[in-house]
């Protein structure tokens, strides 16, 4: 079994890597990886010399680079690789219309002509857009907020468009929001992490009460592999754990297994067109057989250790703006 992961230096794709490497003692796979600010060397180290695995450096926009990773022949292809904070898309959407909709394109059209057998292409919770009450299936209508969002579901329309005009064997998939190691400091969970550790002040958006439904990354990486070998052609599937909580209960949590005090929480402006709530029905996954194997409050306390075990991991992020700052970005553009 061979198969080609974009974006296994990111947070998921390498985590994703790292769960294949250890279930299938005879697979092959390749990571075809740009190494933008996201993806780091750093995520795929410990198994880099393994001789089931080969990384390539290239770019998702480029054709030709494209055309020629995928002369091998692939039994699946898995595109994790993505533009993905939601703030930077904000600032700047560029890179995301360019990576998330012409580069899913591009291996899109490449899997065409190589007929790989299958194609999961990760999305996310975010492009159905907020919800009050209920929980959305997936037959239901897209509405994202953000360039991110609007990015990634132009994505999965193309990518399901490919599976009706072109038979292309394509599966997507769409998570609610993944924590875990490797995670970048500009995400929620690792920011107020890292921020606490060092007594920094802990910005908090709007009023806190934003949810969102925290899945382990290594229950995602299951479930992705669930839809890859089990999931039908032309079928999405959501993923979450059914753990919803406020964004508030979250920081006060990880500041409780710090022991360190709530004066440390600053609310500072919203996020512009920030989603209240994401929230999904997840009955499509589970009837695959799929279940989440981790306890929030577990697995919220391990990724907290290895946050305080792997500092080398994340010094060097700390000079990233998205960390240091808390709106100052927003400020300077939309106020
Ligand atoms: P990440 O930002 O940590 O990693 C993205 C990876 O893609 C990096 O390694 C980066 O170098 C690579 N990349 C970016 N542009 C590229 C290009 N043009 N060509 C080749 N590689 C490129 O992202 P993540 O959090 O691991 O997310 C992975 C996927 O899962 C994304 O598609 C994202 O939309 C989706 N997703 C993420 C979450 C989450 O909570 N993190 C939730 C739902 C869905
Ligand atoms: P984030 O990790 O950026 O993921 P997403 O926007 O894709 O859901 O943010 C998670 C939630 O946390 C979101 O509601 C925004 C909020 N948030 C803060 O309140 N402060 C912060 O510094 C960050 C980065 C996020």
């Amino acid at each position: 079994m061979k198969i080609l992961v974009t974006g296994g230096a990111g947070f998921i794709g390498s985590n994703y890597i790292r769960y294949v490497l250890a279930k299938y003692p005879d697979i092959k796979v390749v990571n075809l990886d740009l190494l933008t600010y996201a993806g780091r060397m750093e995520n795929i180290r410990d198994f880099i010399h393994d001789s089931r695995y080969k990384f390539i450096k290239g770019d998702i926009r480029d054709r030709k680079k494209v055309q020629q990773v995928m002369k091998e022949d692939f039994d699946a292809v898995i595109n994790f690789a993505a533009e993905t904070h939601v703030d930077r898309s904000i600032l700047e959407a560029d890179s995301f219309i360019t990576t998330d909709v012409y580069g899913t394109y591009t291996l899109l059209e490449n899997a065409k002509n190589c007929n790989v057998e299958k194609f999961v292409q990760i999305s996310t919770d975010e492009v159905y857009g907020s919800t009050d009450k209920r929980s959305f299936k997936e037959i239901d209508s897209l509405q994202p907020s953000s360039p991110y969002s609007a990015s990634k579901a132009a994505g999965d329309l193309i990518a399901l468009a490919f599976y009706k005009t072109y038979d292309l064997p394509i599966t997507v998939t769409r998570s609610s929001n993944n924590f875990g190691p490797y995670q970048h400091l500009e995400k929620l969970i690792p920011k107020m992490i890292a921020r606490a550790l060092q007594d920094k002040r802990l910005p908090v958006y709007g009023d806190g009460r934003q949810v969102r439904d925290w899945l382990y990354v290594m229950d995602n990486c299951e479930a992705i592999d669930t839809a890859l070998w089990k999931g039908k052609p032309g079928e999405i599937y959501n993923i979450a754990s059914g753990n919803e909580y406020q964004n508030i209960q979250i920081v006060k949590f990880i500041l409780q297994t710090l022991k360190k005090p709530e004066s440390l929480i600053s609310f500072v402006p919203d996020r512009p067109g920030h989603d209240r709530r994401y929230s999904l029905d997840t009955s499509k996954i589970r009837n695959l057989g799929w279940r989440p194997e981790h306890v929030l409050k577990d697995a919220l306390r391990e990724t907290v250790e290895w946050y305080i075990r792997n500092k080398w991991w994340w010094r060097s992020l700390q000079a990233d703006k998205f960390f240091q700052s808390d709106t100052s970005w927003l400020k300077r553009k939309h106020l």
